[in-house]
């Protein structure tokens, strides 16, 4: 998990920053004062860091100074007022310098742009072009023969501006491969800005998508972008692209037909340069067919289609799959656990998998945490049994599976039991401290109560 420090003095715009942060499931820690900013970057590796320029104590830019001395690696984003020492906290080595007020917005735009400079410049600097392998390349691990005509695709389209669309069953990877996509092409240095089309209820969908105008509808007290302008120069991902109303797929193809649209509630005509992927899970042919989807919307999506394929048709996939997780869960975990016993390996394989490659993540975390040796034992792989699964639409078996949301689920259900006091939820669902703690960074989940104690 990212690890960011948030340097600030102003109590408000901290708190905004830090749970902007959470949300976005970064590990945040914060400091009140210069001071404590450069002791906690002395202690510990961040991968980000926001510095108020003007925090007393110390200032921005010693505190850029310090955190780009002890680790190149660390990208610093400044604040401050009108442009004053923008200038001097770039010439230092500044990633970014954001001008107050903030939008928060606008800086989980600028975060997400300085995580994915900082993977590639710790990418280049450790090793030569010719040295990088697939999965580092994409993000994306597994050598399956469905796997290597992805990446054949993705290295195809990323140098065009086609729009993509990917379908595939949940927990496939659609949103990593989009990703890969973005991360490979001409725009990678643009943003990739995510949207969730099934989320939201159709007006505020579309607010997210071309934003408003101030007074656009009540409670529109100010103007926001939407996500079309947040995305310009770079990439929008629609997700779950199958769930739009009528009206919003109209507006939608428009979009992204002409490349412009209007801030809801406003009259001007935005233009901009963005490059859509699209993905879904449901069988758009069939939408169409059912009146649900527009035609000529799909056909404008599915310039290109990639379809990946679930993890039981690529059998292969599993085992590299389990590795790079458990590698991953044991690291963050700080856990011994090295190893499947070959017995597990056996399980993993003869699994059919019905939430994918999402499900086997889950099923290695919950394995990592109950294994007692070194070697994860097919006791600590919580598979549904395959007569539970037989007969079971795979979407059903998915939802059935999506464990992550039940955790999610119970810890807040403890939690509020408890009135917020992690040790006390913890001791509720049987777990440590700890693991509740990594649980709890890991779901994104903050309470005002934290970020006070904290500060
Ligand atoms: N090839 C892969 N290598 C490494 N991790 C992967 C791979 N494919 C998927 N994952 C991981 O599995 C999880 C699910 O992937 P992702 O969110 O991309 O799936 P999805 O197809 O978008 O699912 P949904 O339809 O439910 O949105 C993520 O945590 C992702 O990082
Ligand atoms: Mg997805």
């Amino acid at each position: 998990m990212k690890n960011i420090l948030v340097a600030e003095d102003d109590r408000s715009l901290r708190e905004g920053l830090v749970q902007a942060m959470a949300r976005c499931g970064y590990k945040v820690q914060v400091a009140q004062n210069g001071k404590e900013a450069l002791e906690k970057i002395e202690k510990q590796v961040f991968d980000l860091v926001i510095a108020g320029h003007r925090i007393p104590g110390s200032d921005g830019l010693e505190i850029l100074r310090k955190a780009r001395s002890t680790n190149a690696g660390t990208m610093v984003i400044v604040t401050g007022e009108n442009g004053t020492g923008a200038a001097e906290a770039m010439r230092s080595g500044a990633f970014d310098f954001v001008q107050k007020p903030l939008s928060l917005e606008a800086i989980e735009i600028k975060i997400q742009r300085a995580m994915e400079h900082q993977r590639l410049v710790v990418r280049l600097t450790s090793m030569t072009e010719s040295q990088i392998d697939p999965s580092d390349r994409y993000g994306l691990v597994g050598g399956s023969s469905a796997m290597k005509e992805i990446f054949k695709v993705i290295d195809k389209v990323a140098s065009s501006n086609a729009t993509v669309l990917i379908q595939g069953e949940t927990g496939t990877g659609k949103e990593r491969v989009a990703e890969a996509i973005h991360r490979n092409s001409a725009r990678r240095d643009g943003a990739f800005v995510r949207m969730n089309c099934a989320s939201l209820p159709d007006n505020l969908l579309e607010s997210e998508l071309f934003g408003h105008e101030k007074g656009a509808f009540t409670g529109a007290d100010q103007m926001r972008i939407g996500r079309f302008e947040m995305a310009n120069d770079g990439t929008l991902f629609l997700d779950e692209v199958g769930n739009m109303s009528a009206n919003t797929q109209a507006k939608v193809l428009r979009a992204i037909q002409n490349q412009e649209f209007e801030r809801l509630g406003g009259s001007r005509t935005m233009k901009v340069d963005v490059r859509i992927i699209a993905a879904t899970n449901i069988n758009l042919e069939t939408a169409i067919k059912e009146g649900r989807f527009r035609e000529d919307l799909y056909y404008r999506l599915n310039v290109v289609n990639l379809l990946v394929p679930p993890l039981r048709e690529r059998i292969e996939d599993i085992l590299p799959l389990a590795e790079h997780f458990l590698k991953a869960f044991a690291r963050e975990l700080r856990r011994r656990v090295n190893s499947f016993s070959a017995e597990s390996v056996k399980r993993l394989q003869e699994y059919r998998w019905p939430g994918n490659v999402r499900e086997l993540e889950n099923t290695v975390e919950r394995a990592v945490l109950m294994c007692e040796g070194e070697s994860i034992r097919p006791v600590d792989l919580t598979l549904l049994d395959r007569e539970h699964t037989v007969g079971m639409t795979p979407q059903l078996a998915a939802d059935l599976l999506n464990l992550e949301q039940l955790e999610k689920t119970a810890l807040l259900e403890a939690l509020k039991r408890s009135n917020w006091i992690q040790k006390e939820a913890a001791k509720l669902l049987g777990i440590s401290s700890r693991v509740m703690n990594y649980k709890v960074h890991k779901h994104g989940i903050t309470h005002d109560r934290w970020s006070k104690n904290r500060n």
